[in-house]
């Protein structure tokens, strides 16, 4: 993982379609390590994307075609992403083998995660490590990406009607990491066996949360619950339209630790937030007792909610673990003249980031 894929051309974009914005980022290579020459973010209407899946193809299209221009952005080779909320991911450990035995192996093991026909699956895989057992044997941890063909499709067509070559389509999950590869790494030696690091990237409809350890991938888990439920909570209990809940949440809620002096807005949000926080403690639970691994020593926080006021002093309370905001940034130069809107919404590129930089697992 983290290879860059420039190929001939040396730009490289990437498309994030998320549920509340579509996001892009535009890199160049230099000898010295990527540069951010382009970037531009700009909100979809309601609805346009429901549960990761496009609903409304001509919206987000027009979206996408002004953000390009606006951001002067010709993309060549552009990589995009499916939600991690619509592919099955699976661990799994397979004998050393060539590429090819791999990929047929890989596609009779995950015929049984599959409820659909095979056929109208891609199935995909990374070598996450390879790992020595006891006889000598070599092994390697793979995972096991499988995502419908239609929904992939459906993807590939909203970029090319927007006028954008695609190269691959990735999981938004596996780009985030890609992006903050370098502040995961930074003190994966801390720990002896290596630290574990969690992973959350709370956006506007789902939270993904992915656990490494060492720095190799172990657990990935979805979560329905994000920003959209905050702001929903505002809009039914402050009868407020979805934009000024929106407003009134980026301004106004602050989550304080055991919730003495809060506002009206911060009481009516934090049911939701300690709903996440629930979840994302069961998801932890559920990763220490299958992996065994009695502790996460670090939590690495992206997407726009992780910008939610206190969000990441809270959850550093309730789970009793260390919280950062994530960089993606990180050895990336930045060399566009308004920067603006890129450093104030920069846990919110963390996919497109991750995207430009990598391209694809595929
Ligand atoms: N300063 C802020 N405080 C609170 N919430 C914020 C802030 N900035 C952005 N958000 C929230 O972050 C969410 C958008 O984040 P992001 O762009 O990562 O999501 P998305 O990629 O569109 O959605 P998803 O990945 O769930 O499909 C919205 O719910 C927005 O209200
Ligand atoms: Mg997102």
């Amino acid at each position: 993982m983290g290879l860059f894929t420039f190929g001939t051309s040396n730009t490289s974009v990437g498309v994030d379609i998320g549920t509340s914005s579509v996001k892009v980022i535009q890199l160049k290579k230099n000898p010295t390590g990527p540069e951010v020459i382009g970037y531009g973010i700009s909100p979809l209407p309601q609805g346009a994307m429901e549960e990761g899946n496009i609903k409304d193809a001509p919206s987000i299209v027009a979206v996408i075609k002004e953000l390009l221009k606006n951001a002067k952005i010709k993309p060549e080779r552009s990589f995009a992403s499916i939600s991690g909320q619509n592919v099955i991911m699976r661990f799994t450990k397979l004998p050393k083998m060539t590429p090819d035995e791999l990929e047929q192996t890989v596609r009779i093991e995950a015929e049984q995660y599959v409820p659909y026909a095979i056929e109208e699956v891609s199935i995909t895989h990374a070598v996450l490590q390879d790992l020595v057992d006891e006889e000598g044997g070599g092994k390697s941890s793979i995972l096991l990406v499988v995502a419908q063909k239609e929904l992939v499709n459906s993807y590939m067509d909203i970029l090319k009607q927007s006028g954008v070559g695609t190269e691959a389509i990735d999981v938004d999950t596996i780009a985030a990491l890609n992006a903050l590869e370098t502040s995961i790494k930074q003190t994966a030696d801390s720990q002896e066996g290596g630290e574990v690091v969690a992973v959350i990237d709370a956006g506007a409809r789902t939270t993904n949360i992915s656990v490494l350890k060492a720095s190799t991938l172990m657990f990935t888990r979805n979560i329905p619950i994000a920003g959209n439920n905050i702001t929903q909570m505002i809009m039914n209990v402050m009868k407020q339209e979805f934009d000024q809940a929106e407003q009134i949440k980026v301004t106004e809620a602050e989550i304080n630790i055991g919730g003495g002096t809060e506002n009206e807005v911060s009481e009516v949000v934090r049911t939701t937030v300690e709903e996440l926080s629930s979840e994302i403690r069961r998801s932890f639970d559920y990763f220490k007792a299958q992996s065994r691994e009695p502790l996460i020593h670090r939590i690495i926080l992206s997407g726009g909610t992780a910008n939610l006021k206190g969000f990441n002093t809270y959850l550093s309370n309730e789970l009793g673990v260390d919280v950062y905001m994530g960089n993606p940034l990180e050895g990336v130069a930045v060399t566009t003249s308004d920067t603006d809107s890129l450093y104030s919404n920069l846990q919110q590129f963390t996919v497109a980031i991750g995207l430009a930089l990598r391209g694809a697992v595929e």
